[in-house]
């Protein structure tokens, strides 16, 4: 099949991935079901020996999100395998660059390995670009999350990207945005973990990870290489029923997307308006101090936003007040979820104990407004 080099991501979304066309065979790639594969005595070829080796199912899966990306990627059994295969890679007595608020699992992980390993650590605000440029010098690696979960803070990518690129390994994680919305490879950062639970799945059914690094230049490969033996040794895998539904998901990710940004578009600006939200944080509202970074830098301002309500317990009554909107953790579903961070002890003491993280999903938007609108008047 040619490159599809001049395809929209749309179509690539749908195009890649696929078995050669012989007729009478199979349209889709299958869920390769094998713990072990036919041997040879030559071990020195292509051929694939033992199941943590590889899978076709992942490898259809990673041409396509790579693609997406625009790099080569890595899949692995969850965003949290991605992240610590990352992690693998530093050294004891090395110094991580951290943001003060990011996903949970990963400050936790960090700071955990920082402890055993004795890391340096240095925790900055992703929205302050000269500290970031700062803390990166002399470091060892460079994570980053943008727009950062819970609290949306948009990093500067570009200028961080273009300023850091080829003085230290730099990661982001690109949950929040996907491949669609936002690709840190082409701003010159190293390496891009998506945690394929997310929006790639799309349906809340799997957990997976990816990891994709530049296709080439700046010792891209050796990265590459370094990662895939991570997930080798590891063992943390990809199942491949896992692989198979991400790959079916990922075919409507682009229109999944689409519909979540605008339903978050349209909520986000009535929820501004109801009395008994303090504050709305999405970079798609204009007064929102990330706005214009991301209105310059993403291509969507995603389908993610928090809400500030008075306290924990009012929070927790608008949750419940919610019928539609199900109670639930995790995001990029194509059911709208919500839920107030704080119910998790581990969760950072930054993110205020009233906020409520809402993940925005493709129904109709005035039922999950109607259904937002009711509970918050119940308050
Ligand atoms: C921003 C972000 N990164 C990484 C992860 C971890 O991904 P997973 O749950 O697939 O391990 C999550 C999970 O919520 C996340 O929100």
């Amino acid at each position: 099949m040619s490159s599809h080099a001049d395809l929209h991501r749309d179509t690539l979304a749908v195009a890649l991935g696929r078995p050669p066309r012989t007729p009478g065979a199979p349209l889709n790639v299958s869920p390769a079901l094998a713990s072990t594969y036919v041997g040879a005595h030559d071990t020195s070829g292509p051929a694939l020996g033992y199941g943590r080796d590889g899978n076709a199912t992942w490898t259809a899966l990673e041409e396509v999100l790579g693609r997406l990306e625009g790099g080569r990627c890595v899949t692995f059994a969850s965003g949290m395998a991605a992240a610590s295969a990352v992690l693998d890679l530093l050294a004891p007595g090395d110094t991580v660059v951290l943001p003060t608020s990011c996903y949970l699992g990963v400050s936790a992980l960090v700071r955990s390995r920082a402890e055993k390993f004795g890391w340096v650590l240095r925790e900055v605000d992703v929205a302050d670009t000269d500290a970031v440029l700062a803390a990166a010098e002399g470091a060892d690696l460079v994570w980053l999350e943008s727009p950062t979960n819970p609290l949306m803070e948009v990093a500067d990518l570009p200028r961080i990207g273009a300023e850091l690129r080829g003085r230290v390994r730099t990661v982001v994680d690109n949950t929040f945005a996907s491949a669609l919305l936002q690709r840190p490879l082409e701003q010159g950062f190293d390496v891009v973990l998506e945690s394929g639970t997310k929006f790639v799945g799309g349906h809340s059914d799997l957990l997976l990870g990816a990891l994709t690094v530049r296709a080439d230049g700046d010792g891209a490969a050796e990265l590459y290489e370094a990662l895939a033996a991570v997930r080798h040794d590891s063992g943390a895998v990809p199942g491949p029923m896992e692989a198979w539904l991400a790959l079916r998901g990922i075919r409507t990710m682009p229109l999944r997307v689409r519909a979540a940004v605008a339903n978050a578009e349209a909520l986000a600006a009535r929820l501004t308006a109801h009395p008994a939200v303090r504050r709305v944080r999405y970079p798609g509202l204009p007064d929102d101090p990330g706005h214009a970074r991301a209105a310059a830098t993403m291509d969507g301002f995603g389908s993610l936003l928090s809400v500030e309500l008075a306290d924990g317990p009012t929070a927790e009554r608008f949750v419940d007040g919610c019928d539609l909107w199900v109670h639930a953790t995790s995001l990029g579903g194509v059911e709208s979820t919500l839920e107030r961070r704080r119910r998790w002890s581990g969760e950072l003491a930054v993110v205020p104990e009233g906020l409520v993280r809402l993940s925005v999903g493709v129904e109709h938007v005035e039922d999950l407004w109607a259904d937002l609108e009711r509970s918050l008047d119940a308050l």
